[in-house]
């Protein structure tokens, strides 16, 4: 595992790079959700590829950005799901970006994931790493540094609502709408790791992409994005479950590009999420 942790340091280098120096324009192709790539989006699969897939341990690699997994170690164990550039339609406004890994045994379900790890590219270039504990590093002089272990506490103060509100459900606005009432402060950059990393290191607070009308199954995809992040959350002392109250990482993939509506949080507010989202079916209809 500890040379997967490096193989991620050593692509975060070169990513980091290629943000800073390539053309961070649009290319002719579009991937598997429809959405179009950036230049910078295949270049981040590319190193990620090329750096994981010497590591003897990792068998199959699977990007966001590519339409099937690929085998790259027959006697590896691991399987790694990762998202190489999230938020890249945010690179060319000079908003922060990132990169989100999934490690993962035997299969991309989600209680087959053993550990996880995402790098914010922002002023500065952070790495965390959940495993045992939630790790945060900083890179310094091209090296990452440890800087604390992170956890939060059992409420916050922020709210990073996704999705567009238009195609939102009633209960949903309702949830929203509460949270503000008590004075939570909106932050939401439309990058759900900055967006994510600012709850985590603030304490606590809620990041909901909610299944709406437009998107019943909301947008975020469970192996690339979702379940590394929950993995995160829980170790971090929070709570990450669907619109049915289920734990994310209890929920199965049956294809690897699948979404789910996904909520992460502290306790307060995820228990704010089940208390609105008890009746949604009947609200629905
Ligand atoms: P990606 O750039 O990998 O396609 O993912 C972007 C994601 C995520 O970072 C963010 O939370 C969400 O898309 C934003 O979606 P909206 O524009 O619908 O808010
Ligand atoms: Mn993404
Ligand atoms: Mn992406």
């Amino acid at each position: 595992m500890q040379e997967i942790f490096k193989s991620i340091k050593r692509s975060a280098k070169r990513i980091h790079k290629a943000i800073n120096f390539e053309d961070f324009g649009y290319c002719e192709t579009k991937n598997c959700s429809g959405e179009k790539q950036l230049k910078l989006d295949v270049l981040s699969d590319n190193i990620i590829e090329e750096e994981l897939s010497k590591v003897q341990s990792v068998k199959v690699l699977a990007s966001e950005e590519k339409e099937k997994p690929i085998e790259v170690n027959e006697s590896g164990k691991y399987l790694i799901g990762y998202d190489p550039l999230d938020g890249s339609s945010l690179v060319d406004v000079n908003l922060s970006v990132g990169s989100i890994f999934g490690i993962y045994e035997n299969s991309f379900n989600g209680k087959d994931l053993v550990a996880s790890a995402y790098v914010v590219y922002g002023p500065r270039v952070e790495l965390v790493i959940a495993s045992i504990k939630v790790e945060r590093y900083v890179l310094r002089d091209n090296e990452f540094m440890f800087l604390e272990e992170i956890s939060l506490n059992e409420k916050g103060k922020l709210n990073a609502p996704g999705g567009t509100q238009k195609e939102w459900f009633s209960f949903h606005k309702e949830l929203i709408e509460s949270l503000f009432k008590e004075g939570y402060r909106l932050r939401y950059s439309g990058g759900m790791v900055p967006d994510l990393h600012q709850i985590l290191i603030k304490g606590g607070g809620l990041f909901s992409y909610p299944g709406a009308k437009d998107r019943p199954k909301g947008k975020l995809r469970k192996v690339f994005e979702v379940f590394p992040f929950a993995n995160v959350f829980e170790k971090a002392g929070g709570y990450a479950i669907d619109d049915n109250g289920k734990r994310l990482l209890e929920l199965n993939v049956n294809d690897m590009h699948e979404t789910t509506p996904c909520f992460f949080g502290s306790k307060y507010e995820i228990d704010r999420v089940k208390e609105y989202y008890k009746e949604k079916d009947a609200k629905r209809a």
